[in-house]
């Protein structure tokens, strides 16, 4: 056990995700990519994921598609290192898990051997062999349906899903194919509120909800948008608890204003050399410099 993980703490896993979702108790998850985001989420959720929104939350890029395998491994790991006691769930990144079920169970099974206690992967009925497969090899896998990120150019930009009847259709029939499938839960994203609850009350698995309304199970947000970390564009599901870039940088210009000002750092912030080396140093004077070095 390490120093983050208190004894009265258990850590959490799927059947006690399940049994807290059929007691009525609202699930929580939110993304962290690195040690100190995890250490900052992990007291206060019961699921940790570690999204390929990585891309566009950390890496600049401007959609999730140029994530690799090698790049969510080098975040899981970070997080992994924390010892989180909420369930660690790991993103799947683009082509991860489209190419053959071989390369989708060995990409699916290196996250389990870094510290993931689930997967999760984008896209329904025709994810549902490789979701079979992962369950299988004792890989607890999490669904996304509705606005998919990985999708966008086929979706035409990150646009809500599902308000179409022959749309909402499919979302349904997804959401019951996933969970024939074997998937634990079921993230919902950016599908109307009416058609999550329908999704909710006619699975027995949890929905985790990010822009689909209150009637699911849980809820999602990236850690970045709930603390007002991300610029530009956030979209209207995402409720910011805290001006973070303002209050961060009135922070960092309070520190530059004290370097400019000579008022950082106080002796109080600083070393001190003993006396009798104090008094060699002030004494020591350079070497004149040869014309060679001079040159
Ligand atoms: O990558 C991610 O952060 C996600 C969540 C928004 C569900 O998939």
């Amino acid at each position: 056990m390490s120093h983050h993980q208190s004894a009265d703490a258990p850590v959490v896993t799927v059947p006690a995700l399940h049994q807290w979702a059929r007691d009525g108790r609202r699930l929580v998850m939110t993304t962290a990519y690195d040690a100190v985001t995890a250490r900052l989420a992990d007291p206060a959720v019961d699921m940790i994921l570690v999204g390929d929104s990585v891309g566009n939350v950390c890496l600049g890029f401007d959609n999730t598609l140029p994530v690799s395998m090698a790049m969510m491994n080098h975040h899981l790991e970070a997080v992994a290192r924390t010892r989180p006691r909420a369930l660690l769930v790991a993103d799947m990144p683009y082509l991860s898990y489209h190419l053959s079920l071989d390369e989708t169970l060995r990409n699916a099974g290196g996250f389990l051997q870094r510290g993931a206690a689930a997967v999760k992967l984008e896209g329904g009925a025709k994810r549902a062999d490789a979701i079979r497969a992962l369950v299988d090899c004792e890989i607890p896998v999490m669904g996304h349906l509705g606005l998919t990120p990985q999708s966008v150019h086929v979706m035409g930009g990150f646009k809500v899903q599902g308000r179409g009847s022959q749309d909402a259709l499919r979302v349904l029939e997804d959401a019951h194919c996933l969970q024939e499938a074997g998937c634990f839960a079921l993230v919902l994203e950016g599908i109307p509120s009416e058609l999550a609850a329908r999704i909710t009350q006619t699975l027995s698995i949890p929905t985790i909800g990010i822009g689909a309304g209150p009637h699911c199970s849980g809820q999602v947000l990236v850690l970045h948008d709930l603390l007002g970390l991300t610029q530009g564009h956030r979209p209207k599901f995402v409720r910011t608890y805290v001006d973070g870039l303002d209050f961060l940088r009135q922070a960092l210009t309070r520190w530059a204003e004290d370097v400019r000002g000579g008022v950082f750092p106080s002796p109080a912030e600083s070393y001190a050399l003993p006396a009798g080396v104090q008094a060699a140093v002030a004494a020591w004077t350079p070497a004149p410099q040869t014309d060679r070095e001079a040159r």
